[in-house]
């Protein structure tokens, strides 16, 4: 029999799910949507073929008339806690997009609900599903790094606002750290083995707003933009975060920055090697008493549709107790811990120990 499939949050990342869910159509059925904004969940569900008495505008109600074995949950991220508990009490598994909530005690209550119900909880760690990230680790594997002890990540647009509710901190919980920067800090650990993180020390800045050339009209701005938002979260923020296997990580994130071009990149260094994602992916080391620069062939990149299509074909996959999750809860609360962190650092002016 086939799983049954609902999105709650109709707007442009959950498009991406539905994509993922229908390549497996042989094993999925979407059979339930809702939004807070009903027209938009009614024409969602048109284009898709879910049923028109199948939509709503609360998930509470969908969670009670409908049985789902598995949820979306790709609201804006205020309603990412409220709608991941609802549909675990529901009976279903879920995957939540990123950032897992809007803070550490949020994702807490969530983890605690996945454990008490037995389901499945997957974070959005869309990244961990890159060729780009299973060739770092099939070289760390293969003992081609060995023990990483720096990483520089970065994502930085220099005029880059998603626009909307993305730039109001009451609906997002934060800017391009809690937004982009989750992505790269969560890559770095999963990539160099899941250290615990210790401290952090963070600034952020409010210089340059939202008012820039192109804002909001980008590939990645949210479906919901519309002037009744206010823009209070930060433009630019950069951390450094040390980690209990001594690694220490560099990051920086922006919105807007007057830098030449938007840039993101994963530097890992390790006793043996060093690796970077751009320009090229490449690995760096010695042999025979030179330097050597390693260009792996095959998918070293970072393909978005696929990479969405493996992170839904997991999902899927650890639902039924196939194989394990791979961005679990649990990876979910630490980047909220590190996330908090690093805005309370930026409001004391101190390093802040994570627990
Ligand atoms: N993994 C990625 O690469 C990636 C990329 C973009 C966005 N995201 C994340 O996906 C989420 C959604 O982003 P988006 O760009 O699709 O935003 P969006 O504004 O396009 O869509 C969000 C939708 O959620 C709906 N919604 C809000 N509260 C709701 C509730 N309580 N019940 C039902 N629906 C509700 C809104 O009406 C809207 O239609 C965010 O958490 C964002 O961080 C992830």
């Amino acid at each position: 029999m086939k799983l049954r499939a609902a999105i709650i949050g109709c707007g442009g990342i959950s498009r991406c799910h539905m994509a993922g869910y229908k390549a497996l159509s042989d094993r999925v059925d979407v059979v339930a949507c809702c939004d807070i904004d009903l027209p938009k969940a009614k024409r969602y569900a048109e284009e898709f073929g879910i049923p028109a008495d199948a939509v709503y505008e609360d998930y509470n109600e969908m969670m009670a008339k409908e049985t789902l074995d598995l949820v979306s949950v790709t609201t804006w991220n205020a309603a990412h806690c409220g709608a991941t508990i609802a549909a675990l009490k529901g009976g279903a598994n879920v995957i939540c997009e990123k950032p897992m909530a809007m803070n550490a005690i949020e994702a807490q209550a969530m983890l605690d609900t996945a454990k008490e119900t037995g389901k499945v909880l997957q974070v959005g760690f869309v990244r961990r599903f890159g060729g780009d990230a299973d060739t770092v680790l099939a070289f760390s594997k293969a003992g081609a790094l060995g023990d990483i002890y720096y990483a520089k990540a970065t994502y930085l647009r220099r005029s880059g606002f998603p626009g909307g509710w993305f730039g109001d901190l009451a609906y997002s919980g934060g800017g391009p750290l809690i937004d982009l920067g989750v992505h790269v800090m969560d890559l770095v650990r999963y990539l160099s083995g899941l250290p615990k993180p210790i401290q952090a020390f963070g600034v952020t800045y409010k210089n340059l707003g939202n008012n820039r050339a192109s804002g909001g009209e980008q590939a990645w701005a949210a479906s919901t933009a519309a002037s009744k938002y206010k823009y209070d979260v930060e433009d630019f923020t950069s951390a450094m975060i040390r980690f209990d296997s001594g690694l220490t990580m560099l990051m920086e994130a922006s919105f807007n920055l007057n830098i030449a071009h938007d840039t993101g990149n994963i530097e890992l260094m390790g006793t043996k090697g060093g690796l970077s994602f751009s320009p090229k992916f490449e690995i760096y080391t010695d042999m025979a008493g030179r330097f050597i620069n390693i260009a792996p062939q095959g998918n070293t990149g970072f393909d978005f549709t696929r990479a969405f299509n493996d992170e839904i074909r997991g999902f899927v996959d650890a639902a039924e107790g196939k194989a394990p999750c791979r961005a679990p809860a649990e990876d979910g609360v630490i980047l909220m811990k590190m996330i908090d962190a690093i805005y309370e650092s930026a409001r004391t002016g101190k390093a802040v120990d994570i627990i």
